[in-house]
C-alpha cells in the first residue's frame, strides 16, 4: 500500500516535470519502508495553521539549529520567509530567546522515522541539516563524530530524497587534506583529509552528489571556510580562535592563541556564510554546474588579525600555547580557496573583509561590555 503510494507520488512529481532527471527515480528509491508515523505531538500542531496557508513559500526545516550558525539561520530565512515557515531543531534545550522567536522542535538526526514525521507533519520543503561534530568536537570522540556526521547524513538525504526536499548540507575547508592544492584549493582537486570531520564531509559531497545524479535529489552544497560570529559560540572547530580573540580583547585586553602566529587559514563573517547559504538555494538549478562550490571571502593568520585589533585597541598583547592537534589539522587545510565558479554561477560576492570584520566584531563586543558594566 505504501510503495503503491509512494509510486504514485513519484509519478505525479515526472508528470509535473518538477525532476530534470525524475525517469531515474523509478529505477529504486532510497526510501526506508516504515509503519505509520507516530502521532503528531502538541508542539507539531501548534504552528500549523499559521505556517501552511497556501502560499508557495518554502517551509523550511533547519537541523542542529542550536550550534553557532542555525539561530542566525533561522532569524535570516524567518525574514525572508516569515516566522512560522521556517522551523529550528536541536537535542539540546533552547535558550528562552530563541524558544519564543518562533517554532522550535527535538529532533535527533539518528532518528529517522522522527525526521519523517517532522516533515510529513510540516509539509517541509527545504531542509537545512546542520548538524555535525567540527574538527577538534570530532577528534575528541570520534564514534559520536561518525554516528552524527555519517549515520545522521544517511537519515537526512533519505528522507530528503523520499519527500522531495531542496536540501543544503554545508561542507567546509576540512573537506581538503595536507595533499591538497593549499593556496588556492580549487573545488575539484585531491581531497584525503584526515579527520574524521573531514572525512566524513567528503562523504557528504559525494552521497549528495550521488543522490543527485542517482535520484534527481536537489542536494546544494558550500564549503564554508572558518566562521566568525558575534553573538553565538563556536562549537569546537580549529578557527575557534578567530571569535574567541575578539570578547577576550575587549574584556582582558590580552588573549592566548592556541595556533602558531602564521597558520593562515580562509574565514568568513557569518552574515556573509549565511547570506551565501540562502543564495545557492534559491538558484535557479540551470545556473548551478556543480552541486559543490568552494565559497571565500579573507584569509589570515592569528598575527594578522592580532595586528587588525591593535588598530582599535593599542594595548592589546597576543600569546601562543599551541595546541599540536589543532596545529596540525590547521596544516592540513588550505589557505583561500578558489571560489570562481561560485561567483560565475549565481552571483557570489562576499561584502566583509578583514577591517570591517575586526570593526564589526569589536564593536559588538564593546557595546555588549558596555551594557554588562552599566547593569
Ligand atoms: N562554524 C564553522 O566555522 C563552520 C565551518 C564550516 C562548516 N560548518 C558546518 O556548518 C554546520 C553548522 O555548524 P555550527 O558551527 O553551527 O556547528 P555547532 O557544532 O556549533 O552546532 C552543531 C549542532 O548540532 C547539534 N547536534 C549534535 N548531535 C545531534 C544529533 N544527533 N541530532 C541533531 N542535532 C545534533 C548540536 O547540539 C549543535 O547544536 C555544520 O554542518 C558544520 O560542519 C561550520
Amino acid at each position: 500500500m505504501q510503495i503503491i503510494g509512494m509510486l504514485r507520488h513519484v509519478a505525479m512529481a515526472c508528470g509535473a516535470g518538477q525532476r530534470p532527471l525524475c525517469s531515474r527515480w523509478t529505477s529504486g528509491l532510497p526510501v526506508r519502508f516504515l509503519g505509520t508515523s507516530s502521532p503528531q505531538s502538541p508542539a507539531d500542531a501548534s504552528f500549523h495553521s499559521a505556517s501552511f496557508s497556501g502560499a508557495d513559500r518554502p517551509q523550511v526545516l533547519i537541523t542542529g539549529g542550536l550550534g553557532q550558525l542555525g539561530v542566525g539561520l533561522a532569524n535570516l530565512l524567518r525574514k525572508r520567509f516569515g516566522k512560522d515557515n521556517v522551523i529550528l531543531s536541536d537535542i539540546r534545550k533552547p535558550p528562552d530567546h530563541v524558544f519564543y522567536s518562533g517554532p522550535f522542535l527535538y529532533a535527533d538526526v539518528l532518528d529517522y522515522k522522527r525526521l519523517r514525521e517532522i516533515v510529513v507533519n510540516n509539509r517541509i520543503t527545504w531542509l537545512f541539516h546542520y548538524s555535525a561534530l567540527l574538527s577538534a568536537a570530532g577528534e575528541a570522540n570520534v564514534p559520536l563524530a561518525r554516528a552524527v556526521n555519517v549515520t545522521g547524513l544517511h537519515n537526512v538525504l533519505d528522507v530528503a530524497a523520499e519527500y522531495h526536499l531542496r536540501l543544503f548540507v554545508p561542507s567546509t575547508i576540512g573537506a581538503f587534506g595536507p595533499t591538497s592544492p593549499r593556496n588556492p584549493a580549487p573545488d575539484l582537486c585531491t581531497q584525503r583529509p584526515r579527520t574524521i570531520y573531514g572525512v566524513s564531509k567528503v562523504y557528504t559531497e559525494l552521497m549528495g552528489e550521488y543522490y543527485y545524479h542517482r535520484y534527481g535529489l536537489d542536494f546544494r552544497c558550500l564549503r564554508y571556510p572558518g566562521i566568525i560570529s558575534a553573538d553565538s559560540q563556536p562549537g569546537g572547530g580549529t578557527t575557534d580562535y578567530a571569535v574567541q580573540i575578539f570578547p577576550d580583547a575587549i574584556r582582558s585586553g590580552k588573549f592566548e592563541c592556541n595556533l602558531k602566529a602564521s597558520a593562515r587559514l580562509p574565514m568568513m563573517y557569518v552574515q556573509d556564510c549565511l547570506r551565501a547559504t540562502l543564495e545557492v538555494m534559491d538558484a535557479p538549478a540551470e545556473s548551478l554546474s556543480m552541486r559543490t562550490y568552494n565559497i571565500n571571502a579573507m584569509s589570515f593568520s592569528p598575527e594578522e588579525l592580532a595586528q587588525e585589533v591593535l588598530k582599535h585597541l593599542p594595548e592589546f598583547q597576543i600569546s601562543y600555547n599551541v595546541d599540536p592537534v589543532l596545529q596540525a589539522i590547521a596544516d592540513s587545510w588550505p589557505m583561500t580557496l578558489d571560489d570562481s565558479s561560485a561567483r560565475k554561477d549565481w552571483g557570489w560576492k562576499h561584502d566583509f573583509d578583514l577591517p570591517e570584520l575586526v570593526t564589526t566584531m569589536l564593536n559588538f563586543h564593546g557595546s555588549d561590555t558596555r551594557v554588562a558594566q552599566a547593569n
